[in-house]
């Protein structure tokens, strides 16, 4: 958290713009099409005006969602980016990994600003539970996988968030190792379990700290439990049965907004594997995510950045490495939102972006920091790969051919006018307007909505 604030003071006029964007009956699912960072928390936050609950169904504190209201700029890791509005019901999904020291500082954090995060915030008990031992196997995995053997000398790591986000799932997936949010409840039982689990850890993170010439302090039970237990008390009383909630609600004819973190490019299957995070990122993990079935979500808002960016490890295939790149990071403020790490910048990439939206099933798409390319005389899209010689337009699975592709440009000219003050589609300049439309008739799906800075009314709602 960094700093919030309780006012909402133009909550009602964005819920008259939200009629405007002719969504269908039923509920939304909100997701990144590209790398992460596209601007997922704004659109969550104004969207939340049209609706009663918003349910986060994937990651963990991994995700940096940044919503500004007024001159506050509120980072939030886990805690849904509904969360402003007092009155709306916010949910942590089975789907989400759970640092609970980390969720407790976002409560505390936005308890001081004067919100009540009673009633109105619920965690799931299957939710699973993010351990320091998750983070410290988590760094330790990178330091290994790096290490020079007879065959590489250099590779290069996922370039993971450090948030342990991988070994929690992945004891998810193993059973044995895992705790859940429910373990919580019986401290009794947790510490039989955690006797259990715990030196399995250990001797897991010798042997790895050990390969990679890394210091490891084993973990002691007794203080994990004793550290964990002030945390536990404040995270019981949120915890409820999460999809049996949303079930409720949906009974009552409430209407869910979902909150995808990450992106669909950072998805575990459909995602640049391996350099992806370890959930269902994109809208197809809201099901399993929740526990809330496809029929449903009735409407799929893809989240794009104007261009394209992306921190951690992996290829890119539009990314920019001279002054054009530079400048896009320092208009854009690209450094990440969770580890202040600069993004890598580059051109909108059409081909990947076409691949995602297509596995998302979006209907309509949110174009963000569309400010931020004011003034770059002339803007390119990449609108196919040329592999070997071969034009190709579709996304490759393979990492090795992704890393060897060279995109092939379309260029547009550019707009030098600020476009931060306006507020309709009509005052967008020219050159603007026939950059979205490219984007839209490329890939197919409507823009509803334009983003022209990071305040609520910066946006244009089409
Ligand atoms: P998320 O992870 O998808 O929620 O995105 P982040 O919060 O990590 O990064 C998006 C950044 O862009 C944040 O600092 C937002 O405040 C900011 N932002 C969102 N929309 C706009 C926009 O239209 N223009 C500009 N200049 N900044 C924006
Ligand atoms: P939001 O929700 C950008 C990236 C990391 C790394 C890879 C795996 O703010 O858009 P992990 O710690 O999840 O194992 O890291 O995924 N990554 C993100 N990049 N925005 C995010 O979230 C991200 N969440 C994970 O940088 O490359
Ligand atoms: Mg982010």
């Amino acid at each position: 958290m960094t700093t919030t604030t309780t006012s909402t003071p133009d909550a009602q006029n964005v819920g008259d713009m939200i009629d405007r964007l002719n969504l269908k009956p039923g509920h939304a699912a909100v997701g990144g099409l590209q790398w992460g960072d596209e601007g997922k928390g704004k659109v969550v936050d104004l969207l939340t005006a049209g609706f009663d609950v918003v349910a986060r169904y994937n990651g963990g504190a991994n995700a940096g969602h940044t919503v500004v209201v007024g001159d506050k700029n509120s980072a939030l890791h886990l805690i849904p980016s509904g969360i402003l509005y007092p009155d709306k019901l916010n949910v942590l999904g089975n789907g989400v990994v759970i640092d609970p020291e980390q969720v407790v500082k976002e409560i505390t954090g936005l308890r001081e600003q004067g919100l009540k995060l009673d009633e109105n915030f619920v965690i799931s008990d299957r939710a699973h539970v993010v351990l320091p031992y998750h983070k410290i196997q988590d760094a330790l995995q990178e330091a290994a996988y790096v290490m020079p053997n007879a065959l590489d000398q250099t590779i290069e790591g996922i370039g993971t968030t450090g948030r342990g986000i991988g070994p929690c799932y992945a004891d998810k997936a193993l059973r044995s190792t895992a705790i859940r949010m429910s373990d919580l409840r019986d401290f009794d039982q947790l510490k039989h379990k955690l006797h259990r689990i715990v030196p399995i850890k250990n001797a897991t993170l010798a042997a790895l700290a050990q390969y990679a010439n890394e210091d490891f302090t084993p973990i002691d039970v007794e203080a994990l439990l004793a550290w964990l237990k002030p945390l536990a008390e404040q995270l019981v009383p949120h915890l409820t049965d999460g999809a049996a909630v949303l079930h409720d609600r949906i009974q009552q004819g409430e209407r869910i907004l979902f909150e995808g973190a990450n992106a669909t490019l950072l998805d575990i299957d459909h995602g640049t594997y391996p350099y992806v995070t370890s959930s269902n990122c994109s809208s197809l993990g809201v099901h399993t995510g929740t526990g809330v079935a496809g029929h449903h979500v009735t409407n799929v808002i893809g989240i794009v950045k104007a261009y394209q960016t992306r921190v951690g490890g992996g290829p890119m295939p539009t990314q920019l490495d001279d002054e054009i790149g530079e400048r896009i990071r320092q208009v854009g403020r690209e450094f990440g939102t969770t580890t202040g790490r600069p993004r890598r910048t580059g051109w909108l990439d059409l081909v990947a972006l076409k691949y995602t939206a297509t596995v998302s099933g979006a209907t309509g798409m949110a174009i963000m920091l569309l400010d931020v390319l004011a003034g770059l005389p002339e803007l390119k899209v990449c609108t196919a790969y040329e592999i070997d010689g071969q034009t190709v337009t579709n996304f490759p699975a393979d990492i090795g051919v992704l890393s060897k592709v060279k995109p092939v440009y379309e260029t547009l000219p550019g707009f030098p006018e600020d476009v931060t003050e306006c507020r309709d589609y009509d005052s967008l300049p020219g050159a603007a307007r026939g950059y979205l439309k490219f984007v839209e008739d490329f890939l197919g799906v409507p823009i509803v909505m334009v983003s022209v800075g990071p305040k609520r009314s910066q946006s244009i709602f089409c």
